[in-house]
């Protein structure tokens, strides 16, 4: 029979065995959850592949084919934004309320955060970033912002332009109250109207002047 000192020594060891065995027992328990949700989320993706769309996708925005990666459910903005660094596209209420985000598809405003990505790969999409001319010269609403200093905190701005720019290529004749209409997609936070409206009918002066140049 074992004295209390080889006991001890014994049940010390065994105690390291147990311990080893639980460590050992843990590790590779987590090794097997890990390898199970990869390969649930392989056989997941795997099995979403037939029906979901490509990923890898181009786009046309501001003139430029820009490949970029795309999930299933992104929104427009998002993409814009986060993707392909165009940040001029502002973000506020990101649920089709505000107007922020009003990029120009084919000529149309939408708000882009109400937008998916993946159904605009046959379309033009021209943003903010995209509206001055190449040489830098800067589009007659955006030169009449300049000069009127319409905005407080331009936050609202660049959706404003987009959508006034798009009005004003259907109407470029407008009264002050067919223009507020025209606009009334957007929200400005500032409350800021007024002058708004003065910059952009300054702006669409500024177009009318250029198409008759
Ligand atoms: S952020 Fe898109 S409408 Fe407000
Ligand atoms: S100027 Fe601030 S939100 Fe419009």
């Amino acid at each position: 029979m074992p004295d209390g000192t080889s006991l001890t020594t014994n049940d010390r060891a065994a105690k390291r065995i147990s311990r080893r065995t639980f460590i050992k027992g843990v590790i590779t328990s987590g090794i097997a959850v890990s390898s199970a949700s990869y390969l649930f989320r392989a056989t997941l993706s795997g099995q979403g592949t037939a029906s979901l769309p490509e990923r890898l996708i181009t786009l046309s925005v501001n003139g430029q084919q820009r490949r970029v990666d795309v999930a299933t459910q992104e929104t427009l903005a998002w993409t814009l934004r986060y993707k392909l660094g165009l940040t001029g596209t502002k973000l506020g209420c990101d649920r089709a309320e505000c107007g922020s985000c009003t990029v120009l598809i084919d000529d149309v405003p939408y708000y882009s955060c109400s937008v998916l990505t993946h159904t605009v790969r046959a379309r033009k999409v021209l943003t903010i970033e995209g509206l001055a001319s190449p040489n830098g010269k800067l589009h007659p609403v955006q030169q009449g912002v300049v000069d009127e200093q319409g905005f407080q905190c331009a936050y609202c701005m660049p959706g404003f332009i987009m959508s006034a720019v798009a009005y004003l290529k259907a109407n470029p004749n407008p009264t002050r109250a067919e223009l507020a209409h025209g606009v009334s997609g957007n929200l400005c936070r500032c409350q800021d109207y007024d002058k708004i409206l003065t910059s952009l009918m300054r702006g669409a002066e500024y177009m009318r002047r250029a198409s008759h140049a």
